[in-house]
């Protein structure tokens, strides 16, 4: 029997974990997401061709790898259609190597309505959602209102009718104009697409997979700090994105969890409203920006931009049971003469190490500066070219965070990937 691995995001998203999981596909059998749903963007770049991932997992480039949506993923079969049928046409057809879960939650029209109208009322609290409809979803799921892929099969009209009246009830009683004509259509067009996909419960299919002695690999999205029970609260996601959702939203029980990937930028970014307490305003802000490329692959929003953040990433460390780090975009550093890390809170006075019940505005980062290592390492292929100053760098974060880091990326790029002896 073997273990599944998992490769999820140490921050607040966008992470790099597409890349990674890209490169790493060629060791696994099966690929397969977990949570989360089209509010992820997972870019891939290889051969000059980039891809942007929202629901497909992306160890969908890889040969004949079979890819899983699994059961705690929310599918909105609109925008699966769009993503699908765009692959497609670029010669990547996956009816063949893409099973869905029959268990997966559906994202209706009226969710994305909803979306919209639950942030338009929190006005200035806002937590800048991408509107894809994820937090109506996922509460209409625990709230047993949900209607799940399995249902398309199954007396679909009634099931999808009654839900609709339900939001539209709510939609109304918000007073939130809305026009669902063209969205239904193309929503319903969408739910007629997936039947070209085999739909199966695959916790049985993932189980057996482990059976077999073959290999998975689970893909997170989004990241710890914007996990629902463990971020930074109410400014998070609406699943669980940490290591023990790779379980439930896949049916494998924890102990066939094998490695635990983390995967962190080499600074820190967010994107959407909430706490970020080493957020830059400055031009050193703005630098990590502009070389970062630092826009949501799904909205195209600014990034915010900062320092790493070692206070909130030995907290995400110790909830996953991180085994094996992975450093990303450590390219974007490279013209810094000094490089900062925040290493404590100071909180009215006060200064701690841990991560708080709350993180607000009021905190004031402590930092240790390093110096940076002033030098391209954009095409560097082994660890045996980095730079002294860099390698010191890789010392203090795996002393502070007691986990070994295994690859560095330093660019884009499939083949700008460096996995290190460790
Ligand atoms: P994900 O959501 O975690 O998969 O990450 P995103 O795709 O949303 O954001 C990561 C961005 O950084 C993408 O535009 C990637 O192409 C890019 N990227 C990934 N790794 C590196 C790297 O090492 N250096 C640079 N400069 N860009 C990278
Ligand atoms: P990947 O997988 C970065 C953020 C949104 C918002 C909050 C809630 O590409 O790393 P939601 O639409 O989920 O209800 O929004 O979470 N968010 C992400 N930020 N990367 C993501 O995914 C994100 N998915 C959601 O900006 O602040
Ligand atoms: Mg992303």
């Amino acid at each position: 029997m073997t273990k599944a691995d998992v490769l999820l995001g140490l921050q607040w998203g966008d992470e790099g974990k597409g890349k990674v999981i890209d490169v790493l596909t060629p060791n696994y059998d099966v690929i397969t997401r977990f949570q989360g749903g089209p509010n992820a963007g997972h870019t891939l770049e290889f051969n000059g061709e980039k891809y942007v991932l929202r629901s497909i997992p992306s160890g969908i480039f890889q040969g004949d790898k079979i890819n899983v949506i699994s059961n705690g993923v929310v599918l909105d079969p609109a925008l699966f259609k769009a993503e699908a049928e765009a692959l497609a046409k670029s010669g990547h057809d996956l009816t063949k190597k893409l099973y869905i879960s029959k268990k997966a939650h559906l994202i209706m029209p009226t969710h994305r309505m909803l979306d919209a109208a639950n942030e338009a009322a929190k006005g200035d609290a806002k937590v800048g959602t991408t509107g894809k409809g994820i937090g109506p979803t996922y509460t209409d799921k625990v709230g047993r209102y949900g209607l799940r892929v399995g249902d398309i099969l199954l007396d679909f009209d009634k099931k999808y009718a009654a839900a609709k009246a339900r939001h539209e009830f709510m939609l109304k009683s918000m007073n939130f104009e809305y026009d669902i004509e063209e969205a239904e259509k193309q929503w319903l067009e969408g739910i007629e697409y997936l039947k070209n996909f085999t739909l199966i419960d695959s916790e049985h299919y993932l189980n057996d997979v482990l059976a077999q002695d073959k290999t998975i690999l689970c893909e997170g999205a989004q990241g710890t700090m914007l996990d629902v029970d463990f971020g930074s609260y109410p400014f998070v996601t609406s699943s669980n994105t940490i290591c023990a959702g790779a379980c439930t939203g896949m049916g494998i029980a924890p102990n066939k969890i094998g490695d635990v990937y983390g995967i962190f930028k080499a600074y820190c970014t967010r994107v959407g409203s909430g706490p970020f307490p080493s957020e830059l305003f400055d031009e050193v802000g703005d630098t990590l920006c502009e070389k970062g490329h630092e826009f949501g692959s799904v909205t195209g929003r600014k990034r915010r931009c900062g320092w790493i953040d070692l206070v909130a990433l030995k907290y995400s460390v110790m909830i996953n049971g991180v085994t094996k780090l992975i450093m990303m975009k450590s390219d974007v550093l490279d013209d810094f003469d000094t490089i900062k890390a925040c290493v404590g809170y100071r909180i009215n006075g006060e200064e701690i190490d841990y991560f708080p019940y709350e993180i607000n505005d009021s905190i004031e980062p402590i930092y240790k500066e390093l110096p940076g290592w002033k030098t391209d390492m954009t095409k560097m292929k082994s660890e045996d070219e980095f730079p002294e100053a860099f390698n010191a760098y890789l010392d203090f974060l795996e002393d502070e965070l007691e986990v070994p880091i295994k690859i560095v990326s330093v660019g884009p790029d499939r083949e700008q990937t460096i996995v290190r002896y460790i």
